[in-house]
């Protein structure tokens, strides 16, 4: 429910700031309370005076405007709201945020607020693609600020492209997401990506290539679809997403236990390459060479396998377990036999052969096989699979009630 929430709305300016004007009412109708700010710019397109008569409350412009100041202090104002919206969100206000600038009342808000924040980029097609922005939009979103949009289509210049901003009722939908409102409101996931670092020795150990990309994508799009998730990770290189409670891990027997310990849960998805084996003699000190030439004889002994043990479980299994495969050969075949050996409801499959790049990469091509058979999907970036996943989940929980 979107009623009784506060949003603090940042103009900037762009032409598609009039569209802001009808966000507005749009937000207005269905009961939030939004306090406008505009930016400098942002006056030359909408008056303060429109922003403030549609959102039925005072509007901010000017970081040292001392009336506001004794009114209401620019920190005080930007944590008072559920969340920070920014439409348009022109190409200079992306780079401001991106580089943490604060030379103004917008981008001083931005940098001072506790609470998310939404962007809804606005500009010409060439300064979208352009690699300066692209690079502000990936560190925006790695920071963990949700960007709705833009679309394609027509621009006011008369260029066509990416570009033009969401349309309000778009925009909308994703505040509500970004409210986690969405279907999966009130649901706890727990989530297992990234690798598993297996100690030999206190300054050695065994690991696996993977970078848990696939793993933050997931809790990020479950995140958005308004799931409570748990996110246990072992040492990834991509960063865990914002708005997920985190669980560090370094070993096999460690996700195991964080694992044991953040249920119950409604559904959970072992995305992490976790280590089968770990090394039973490891050493307590740094092994060294004795300069007899011998190498030192490592035993192995097998991990939990934390997947087949979560799907498994008598009492207070999740209502929907979900496992991975990575397959270098006769893909369905050998996913479908690890879903009925582990027992558990979906196993995604993905080839992983070192031709199809998709391990270290940004796509993946992954099959889905659940009680019913197989369902290919399309190869996508692996931001689209982990939405499209979280929809599934989403749909699964919904009709298991
Ligand atoms: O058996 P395999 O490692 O191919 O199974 C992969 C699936 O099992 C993944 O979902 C992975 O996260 C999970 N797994 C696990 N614990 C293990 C080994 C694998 O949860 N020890």
């Amino acid at each position: 429910m979107l009623a009784g929430k506060r949003i603090l709305l940042i103009i900037g300016g762009g032409i598609a700031a009039y569209k802001s004007l009808d966000l507005i009412r749009r937000l207005k109708e269905r009961g939030v309370s939004v306090t406008p700010v505009l930016t400098r710019s942002a006056e030359e397109f909408v008056t303060p005076l429109s922003a403030s008569a549609l959102a039925g409350e005072k509007c901010y412009r000017h970081l040292f405007d001392l009336t506001d100041e004794a009114e209401m202090g620019h920190i005080q104002l930007s944590r008072a709201a559920d969340l920070v919206v920014v439409a348009p969100a022109t190409a200079d206000l992306l780079a401001k945020m991106a580089g943490g600038h604060a030379d103004d009342l917008a981008s001083t808000l931005l940098m001072a607020t506790d609470k998310r924040v939404l962007v809804a980029p606005a500009m010409n097609v060439r300064m979208w693609l352009h690699a300066a922005n692209q690079r502000n939009v990936a560190a925006l979103r790695a920071d963990g600020i949700v960007v709705a949009g833009p679309n394609e289509g027509d621009m006011a210049c008369g260029e066509y492209g990416p570009g033009r901003m969401a349309e309000p009722l778009e925009i909308v939908e994703a505040i509500g997401r970004a409210l986690g409102d969405g279907p999966l409101k009130g649901r706890h996931v727990v989530v297992t990506s990234g690798p598993t670092h297996e100690p030999i020795d206190p300054v050695r150990y065994i690991a696996n290539r993977s970078s848990g990309a696939q793993g933050a994508a997931l809790a990020a799009a479950l995140r958005d679809l308004g799931a409570a998730v748990t996110f246990v990770t072992g040492p990834a290189t991509v960063p865990p997403p914002q708005g997920v409670t985190v669980v560090g891990v370094e070993t096999a027997a460690e996700m195991m236990a964080a694992v044991k310990a953040a249920l119950p849960a409604d559904a959970a998805v072992f995305a992490a390459a976790v280590a089968d084996w770990r090394v039973a003699n490891a050493s307590q000190t740094k092994m060294k060479k004795d300069g007899s030439g011998k190498a030192p004889a490592l035993e192995f002994a097998e991990n939990p396998d934390i997947l087949a043990t979560v799907a498994q479980m008598k009492t207070g299994r999740p209502a929907l377990v979900v496992g991975f495969a990575a397959e270098t050969d006769d893909v369905i075949a050998h996913a479908t036999a690890k879903r009925a050996r582990k027992g558990s409801d979906w196993i995604v499959a993905n080839d992983v052969r070192p031709s199809t790049g998709i391990m270290g990469g940004t796509e993946n091509a992954v099959t889905i096989i659940d009680a019913k058979g197989a369902e290919e999907w399309p190869r996508l970036p692996k931001d689209e699979v982990a939405r499209r996943l979280a929809a599934r989940i989403a749909a699964a929980l919904g009709s298991r009630g």
